[in-house]
Order: structure tokens, then sequence, then C-alpha cells
């Protein structure tokens, strides 16, 4: 199974992305994850897609293209994958589906989540994310036990460098203009399904795996 999980910055699709991982048994793929790996390691890559990262704007096209391609051939992702963050705009959902067909694969179902403005703005101002496992806090919504520290691996967590005030602002702009015509786009092959982005983490992943499975059934 094939899945794609759309959505604004925040709308939490890295924290259903993982879940959905566990429960089906296949990877994550986040390219913000696979970027900001590269910008920590200070690869080539890195440095230059850091530049874009810090406004808040897309990475090019070419680098992030390529970076899927990769990876979507690893072993791992053989059975199955979920794309977290990509494709996000029109170029990048229609080369994903070119170098599928080249695979012999498909997209199967697109979750999209959906998440008001006002409530994007608060998980993100308000997220820290763990230095080493990725683990994801919000400071109201699901702090720590221990200030600053993880609770999976007791490593440290930090706020993201794009999780500034002006930055956010930037990255939902973006994607109001690039990625939001991708819910057309995927609702015209019929392979759309809006899922409410609003309740507790587990009630939305029951909501997507309906969204999931009662397709798959008919
Ligand atoms: P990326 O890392 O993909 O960031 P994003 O799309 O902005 O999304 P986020 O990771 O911020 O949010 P999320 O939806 O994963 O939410 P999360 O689960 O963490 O991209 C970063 C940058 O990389 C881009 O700006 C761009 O520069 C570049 N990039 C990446 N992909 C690219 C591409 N394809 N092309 C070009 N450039 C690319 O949740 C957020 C917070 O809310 C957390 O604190 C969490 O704990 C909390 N939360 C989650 N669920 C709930 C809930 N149900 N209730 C309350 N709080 C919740
Ligand atoms: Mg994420």
């Amino acid at each position: 199974m094939n899945l794609i999980l759309l959505g604004a910055p925040g709308a939490g699709k890295g924290t259903q992305g993982k879940n959905l991982s566990e429960r089906y048994r296949i990877p994550q793929i986040s390219t913000g994850d696979i970027l900001r790996a590269n910008v920590r390691s200070k690869t080539p890559l890195g440095l230059k897609a850091r530049e874009f990262m810090d406004k808040g704007a897309l990475v090019p096209d070419d680098i992030v293209v390529g970076m899927v391609s990769d990876r979507i051939r690893e072993e791992d992702a053989g059975g199955g994958f979920i794309l977290d963050g990509f494709p996000r705009n029109l170029n990048q959902a229609e080369v994903l589906e070119a170098t599928l067909a080249r695979m012999d694969k498909k997209i199967d179902r697109v979750i999209g989540m959906e998440v008001e403005r006002k409530e994007l703005v608060r998980r993100l101002s308000g997220r820290r994310v763990c230095r080493k496992c990725g683990a994801s806090y919000h400071v109201i919504f699901s702090p720590p036990m221990n200030i600053g520290m993880c609770d999976k691996c007791g490593s440290e967590i930090y706020q993201r460098d794009d999780d500034k005030q002006e930055t956010i602002e930037a990255r939902l702009a973006v994607y109001e203009k690039e990625t939001l015509p991708l819910v057309e786009y995927y609702a015209k092959k019929d392979l759309y399904a809006a899922v409410d982005g609003i309740g507790t983490v587990d009630q939305i992943t029951k909501n997507i795996v309906g969204a999931i499975e009662g397709r798959s059934n008919t």
C-alpha cells in the first residue's frame, strides 16, 4: 500500500505517519526529516537545502524528487510506504506518478489532514522535537515528563529553526499557494480522502485507518 499524507505544516503528518508506519509495517518517508538530517550532517545537499528551509520556502524540486526516487527504491519500501511532506506541488506529483509507473507501482490513497489555521499556528509554535529519535512534543498539549528531555530516549528536545513565528507564516502561505492545488489533483483521480485532523492523536489515526480500509474493501 502506497500512501500520501497531505496536510499543512502542523497538521499532524509526522505524528500520524509514525502510527500508520507501526500499524502497517511500512516506512514513513518524510522529506522534511531527510532534509533536516542532511542539514545536521552538513552534507552539500543539506547546505543547499538549508537556505530554503530557513525561509520557509520549498527546496528546489530536483533535489527533493531525486531524494524520494532513491528512497522508494530501497528494500524496506518494497511492500509499501507512507509519504509525509511529499509531493508538495504539482510538478512533484507528476514526477512521482511517472517514477512509480516505471516501477510498475502507483499511489493507492491520499489522506488529506484538515486543520484550521489558528490551530496550526498553535501547534507549530509550541512544538518541540527530540534531537535523537525525532519524537514530537508540544509545550502545552503533550509536554515531556522532564523539561527539555525526551521521554522515549532521554535525549535533548529542541525547537525546529522553522518553527519561529515569521517562518511559520511563510510556510503556511507556501502551503496554500503550492500544495493545496494537490487536493483537487488527487480528488480528480479519485484518490483523495479528507480526514478531520482535530481531536486526539488516536482518534485521528482511527479516522485515517477507516478512510484507508473502507476504500480498500470496495
Ligand atoms: P516538513 O518537515 O515536511 O514540515 P511541514 O510540512 O511544515 O510539516 P511539519 O513537520 O511542521 O508538521 P506535521 O504535519 O508533520 O505535524 P506534526 O505531526 O509534527 O518540511 C520542512 C521544510 O522542508 C519545508 O518548509 C521545506 O523547506 C522542506 N521540504 C520538505 N519537503 C519538501 C518537498 N517535498 N519539497 C520541497 N521542500 C520540502 O505535529 C505538529 C505539532 O502538533 C507537534 O507539536 C505535535 O505534537 C502536535 N500535534 C500533532 N497531532 C496533534 C493533535 N491531534 N492534537 C494536538 N496536537 C497535535
Ligand atoms: Mg512533519
